[in-house]
C-alpha cells in the first residue's frame, strides 16, 4: 500500500530528528537544482523546508521522473528515508522512495527579473506571501498577537467583542469610512474604545482584538486603511496604571519573539533587543523642545508631526512614553489635569529607531456634567454620544485604557520597512486588491 510505514512528519521535525526515520512530508517546491544524475528539491510545509534528494536508478523510476518533473510551488506529497547530510540546510535531508505531485504549478512569476517594484509583489501578494521574508513576518506577527492574548489572560483582562458598524467617531470625522446601511449612513469603527469603556461595570479589565478603519489618505510607511488594534481598558485606573499595563504587554511581546521567532528574525535581518523597564519618559513639552533644538519645531497645541516625530523615535533605543499632550492634540473624551486644564493626562508609546507610535492612551472623562461641557464647547454633535453620556450617569469611576496597533508592533519587532509587509493582505490609500 502506498505510504505504508511512513510517518507523516513536518520539515522541522524532521531536521530535528524527532520525526522518525522513515516520513512522509506534505507541502511545496520551494526550490529545485540536479546535478548529473542528482535531483535536489527544497519543500517547504507550515513547519520549514526540508531538503529531498533523489538519485537515478537507486530512487524508484517512477518517483525520480516525479521530482525531475515537479516545478517550483507545485504541491507535493513526498516518502523517504532521513538521512543525515551535512551539505544539506539543516544537516539532514528526505532521500526519495516515493514523490506525488499533487497538483502541478505553471511557471512562476515572481522571479527575478519579472519583479522591477515592490508594487508588483503586492499586486501578486497572493503568490509572494510564500516567500521566506514574508512568511518569516506572518509568524512574527501571529508570536506578537498571541502573546496578548496570554498577557491579558494572565492579568485578568476579558476578551470581548465589538461592533464595526457604528455611529460614533471615536477619533474625529476626517478619517471616518462611511457604508451604506438599508440606506442610512454609517461608520466603520476608528476604535472600540467606547465599547470597552461601557463593559467596564460588567467585566471592569476588558480588552479587544478587531480591526479598525481609517480613511487615511496619507501615503506613509505606517498607515494602512484597514489594520488590527488591540485595546484595553480598566476600571479604577488613572493613566499611570495605564502605562504599566502598555509595558507589560510589549514586554510580552518581545520577549516572546526573541523566545520562539529567532529564525525568523534571522532572515528579516532584524536584532531585536529586549527594553528595560520602565520605558522612558518624556513630556510633550520636552519632546517639542527636543524637535526645536533639531530644526523641526511646531505650535504648541499641534500633534507632533511625523518628521519630529521620527527624529526623536531615531533619538531613542527603547519603546518610550511621550506623556501629556495639549487637549488640542486630543480627542475629546480625554481627562486634563485639575492644574492645567489645556494638558490631558494621555501619552504616545513610541517605538524607537525611527519606527514612530505604536500605541495611544490616556484617561478618559468620566464625569457626566464634564463630558458634556467638553462636547458643547467642542462643537461635538451631543446626539451621536447618547448612550456613551447616558454611562456616566450610572456609576462611571476613574478609568484609563489605550490602543495599540497590531501592524505598528509587527513592523517594529520584525524591523519592516513598510507597515504592508506586516498585514497578509494590506489595504491602503492605492490598495484595495488582492
Ligand atoms: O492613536 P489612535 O488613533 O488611538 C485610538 O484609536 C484610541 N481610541 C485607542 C484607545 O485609547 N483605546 O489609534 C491607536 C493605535 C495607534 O497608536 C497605531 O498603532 C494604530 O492604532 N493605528 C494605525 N495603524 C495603522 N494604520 C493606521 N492608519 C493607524 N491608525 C492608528
Ligand atoms: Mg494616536
Amino acid at each position: 500500500m502506498k505510504g505504508a510505514g511512513f510517518k507523516v512528519s513536518g520539515a522541522a521535525e524532521v531536521l530535528m530528528g524527532s520525526s522518525g526515520p522513515e516520513v512522509e512530508v506534505r507541502g511545496w517546491v520551494a526550490r529545485k537544482h540536479a546535478v548529473g544524475g542528482l535531483v535536489f528539491a527544497v519543500i517547504r510545509d507550515g513547519s520549514g523546508y526540508v531538503q529531498v534528494s533523489a538519485k537515478k536508478g537507486v530512487a524508484e523510476e517512477s518517483a525520480f521522473e516525479a521530482i525531475r518533473k515537479a516545478t517550483r510551488e507545485s504541491a507535493v506529497v513526498v516518502r523517504g528515508t532521513v538521512k543525515e547530510d551535512r551539505r544539506a540546510p539543516g544537516g539532514k535531508e528526505i532521500s526519495a522512495a516515493e514523490f506525488e505531485i499533487v497538483s502541478l504549478a505553471e511557471s512562476w512569476p515572481i522571479t527575478k527579473t519579472a519583479v522591477k517594484s515592490a508594487s508588483y509583489l503586492f499586486d501578486k501578494r497572493h503568490l509572494s506571501i510564500r516567500g521566506p521574508k514574508a512568511i518569516a513576518s506572518m509568524r512574527i506577527r501571529a508570536e506578537v498577537i498571541g502573546a496578548a492574548f496570554d498577557y491579558f489572560r494572565e492579568n485578568g483582562f476579558h476578551l470581548i467583542s465589538a461592533p464595526t458598524f457604528v455611529q460614533a467617531a471615536v477619533e474625529g470625522g476626517s478619517t471616518l469610512f462611511s457604508v451604506d446601511y438599508f440606506g442610512k449612513k454609517v461608520n466603520l469603527s476608528q476604535s472600540a474604545q467606547f465599547y470597552e469603556e461601557a463593559a467596564l461595570p460588567a467585566l471592569q479589565k476588558v480588552w479587544i482584538f478587531q480591526p479598525a478603519f481609517r480613511a487615511e489618505k496619507s501615503k506613509t510607511s505606517k498607515h494602512l486603511t484597514e489594520f488590527w488594534m488591540i485595546e484595553a481598558e480598566q476600571a479604577f485606573a488613572e493613566q499611570t496604571d495605564n502605562l504599566k499595563v502598555q509595558e507589560g504587554l510589549v514586554t510580552m511581546m518581545v520577549e516572546r519573539v526573541l523566545e520562539r521567532r529567532k529564525a525568523e528574525l534571522e532572515v528579516l535581518g532584524r536584532t531585536l533587543r529586549q527594553p528595560a523597564l520602565p520605558f522612558p519618559r518624556m513630556s510633550y513639552d520636552e519632546a517639542r523642545d527636543f524637535a526645536d533644538k533639531k530644526g523641526l519645531g511646531f505650535e504648541w497645541g499641534d500633534d507632533i508631526p511625523t518628521e519630529a516625530e521620527r527624529a526623536i523615535s531615531k533619538s531613542q533605543e527603547s519603546p518610550f512614553f511621550v506623556t501629556d499632550y495639549p487637549l488640542a492634540a486630543r480627542s475629546f473624551y480625554h481627562m486634563t489635569y485639575a492644574d492645567r486644564p489645556k494638558v490631558t493626562k494621555s501619552a504616545d508609546l513610541i517605538a524607537p529607531e525611527g519606527f514612530g507610535e505604536l500605541a495611544t492612551g490616556g484617561q478618559r472623562i468620566h464625569d457626566h456634567r464634564q463630558l458634556i461641557d467638553r462636547i458643547s464647547k467642542q462643537d461635538l454633535p451631543a446626539e451621536s454620544f447618547e448612550w456613551y453620556l447616558e454611562l456616566r450617569k450610572f456609576g462611571m469611576p476613574p478609568h484609563s485604557g489605550f490602543g495599540i496597533g497590531v501592524e505598528r508592533s509587527t513592523r517594529w519587532i520584525a524591523g519592516l520597512k513598510h507597515i504592508r509587509s506586516a498585514s497578509l493582505f494590506p489595504r491602503t490609500v492605492s490598495r484595495i486588491s488582492p
